[in-house]
């Protein structure tokens, strides 16, 4: 389809420059005349005074299509518009006074406006295309804090309450897309032309024109753009970036394939398992025991090679908080890894306290490699494989206070390395091979351990009044 609109408005970034150039050489002659009392370049200045009218007319046209793209805030494009429109006026003003009028005064005082506007314009337009603090983006960040052109991650923090009646959007999804992809997906950059900042952006959709919706999810570009493969250049958010875990993945997945409605609550969702599995596995947890997941004593900062080291292995290596030299270890990139590649995290065994390592294939090697992280206050290993191991592979973990074992194929007598996790306080057995009873007996030898079996937590009352219920999460 030929759209003349968007045609032309795309001319905007280009034509823009014609006014701020012709603009420029006006203030330059008209310096001339001011301080060497020049008047020989009259004629010029005259001439190139008009072309300034005639091109930042053209260039607010432009300018207008372009807005009418849809692309921008409105309130970041105000300001620009606005200014722009104001340039044209003290342009057309200046050239005005400068043929009508014999007062100097006016004539300078024009000038001197015209100069601020055009400043100004140039600089809210330049807001716009390259988001804000592009300017500043190459000084030291100390420099770049005092002069306001901070750009900073957002921690990623949910707050619900309860999860049936939670909003899949708002509550979800929003504060996921706000602190993974704002950075090049909002006001600030639309890379690959798409914003991801409000819902009528979204399902605008980006560049592809492909539909970020779709109830198969292999046809939408967003859930495509989540799992491709790191290398591909599809892949969100780019190799390098802090990547979402595969349970947020599959909670947006729920969304996608549901419309991308905004207004829908997790229990009216179909499907919404996996949103219930990603509350499970990630946030009741996180809820619970984040805080006293990290050591109140303080560490050394990590050794930066080592982390480049196992980076370059696709392994992903975060702190666990803002300011904290305690590291958050995630395999969910290298779910293949082989055990030489994980060898350096030994040189880590002071920062690293949680590690990431759902679905993986746990041999005894890589077992044996982990039970040498001592500091470790959380595993997670939801859905790996132990089928040649066993957990007695973990018993120097005394320091474990959660660990999921989600889907993971144990036995009664794995479970006897929790004698051995003194401090364990939480173990998630949903969807393990264990039975009622042995889930029971367990929950008696351990009273005070939060047993979690998929939403329902055995209580830990007295045995003679005990009710234990099994009732699978939907
Ligand atoms: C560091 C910058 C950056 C971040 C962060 C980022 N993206 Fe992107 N995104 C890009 C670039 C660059 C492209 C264009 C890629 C291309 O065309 O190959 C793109 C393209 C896309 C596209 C394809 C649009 C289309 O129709 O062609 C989708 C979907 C997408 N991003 C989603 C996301 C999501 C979801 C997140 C957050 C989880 C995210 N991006 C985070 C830079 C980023």
């Amino acid at each position: 389809m030929f759209d003349i609109q968007m045609l032309l408005g795309r001319f905007h970034p280009l034509i823009v420059h014609l006014p701020i150039g012709f603009i420029l050489i006006a203030i330059i002659l008209k310096s001339l005349e001011i301080f060497k009392k020049e008047e020989r370049y009259r004629p010029a200045f005259v001439l190139i005074l008009r072309l300034s009218i005639l091109a930042s007319v053209a260039a607010c046209i432009t300018g207008f299509l372009l807005s009418r793209s849809g692309n921008y805030p409105d309130r970041d494009i105000n300001f620009h518009m606005y200014g722009g429109l104001a340039l044209v006026a003290s342009t057309i003003g200046w050239y005005w006074l400068e043929t009508n009028s014999s007062s100097s005064k006016y004539n300078r005082l024009c000038f001197g406006i015209t100069g601020l506007l055009l400043l100004l314009t140039g600089h809210w337009g330049g807001d716009l295309t390259h988001g804000k603090g592009y300017l500043l983006q190459g000084l030291p960040p100390q420099l770049r804090n005092i002069l306001g052109g901070e750009d900073k991650d957002i921690a990623l923090t949910f707050d619900i309450s309860n999860i049936d009646s939670a909003m899949v959007y708002h509550d979800i999804v929003q504060p996921i897309l706000e602190a993974r992809c704002y950075t090049c997906h909002s006001d600030k950059k639309q890379k690959g032309d798409l914003r991801l900042d409000d819902i009528q952006y979204i399902h605008q959709g980006g560049e592809s024109g492909e539909p970020l919706f779709h109830s198969d999810l292999s046809k939408s570009q967003l859930y495509k753009a989540l799992t491709a493969p790191m290398e591909d250049d599809l892949h969100m958010p780019p190799k390098g970036k802090t990547q979402l875990s595969v349970f947020q993945i599959e909670a947006i997945g729920d969304w996608v394939s549901n419309g991308g409605d905004i207004n829908l609550l997790v229990q009216d969702a179909q499907p919404n398992a996996a949103i219930y599995k990603w509350y499970e596995d990630e946030l009741s947890d996180q809820k619970l025991f984040d805080n006293f997941l990290i050591p109140e004593q303080s560490v050394s900062k990590a050794d930066e090679n080592v982390i480049k080291e196992l980076q370059s292995s696709n392994i992903l290596i975060q702190p666990v908080g803002e300011n904290s030299n305690f590291l958050e270890v995630s395999l969910i990139n290298a779910r293949d890894i082989e055990v030489e590649a994980l060898q350096p995290l030994l040189g880590l065994v002071e920062q690293v306290i949680w590690l990431e390592m759902p679905n993986c294939e746990l041999t005894e090697e890589k077992l044996a490699l982990v039970n040498q992280l001592t500091t470790l206050t959380k595993i997670n290993m939801a859905h790996s494989s132990l089928s040649e191991t066993s957990l007695q592979n973990l018993a120097n973990l005394n320091q474990l206070k959660t660990i999921n074992l989600t889907g993971v194929n144990i036995s009664p007598t794995d479970l006897e390395v929790l004698n051995k996790w003194t401090e364990l306080k939480k173990i998630f057995l949903y969807q393990t091979n264990l039975n009622n009873e042995e889930l029971i007996a367990v929950q008696q030898q351990y009273p005070a351990l939060d047993l979690d079996t998929g939403g329902y937590q055995l209580p830990s009352i007295p045995e003679d009044t005990m009710v234990y219920k099994f009732i699978p999460k939907k």
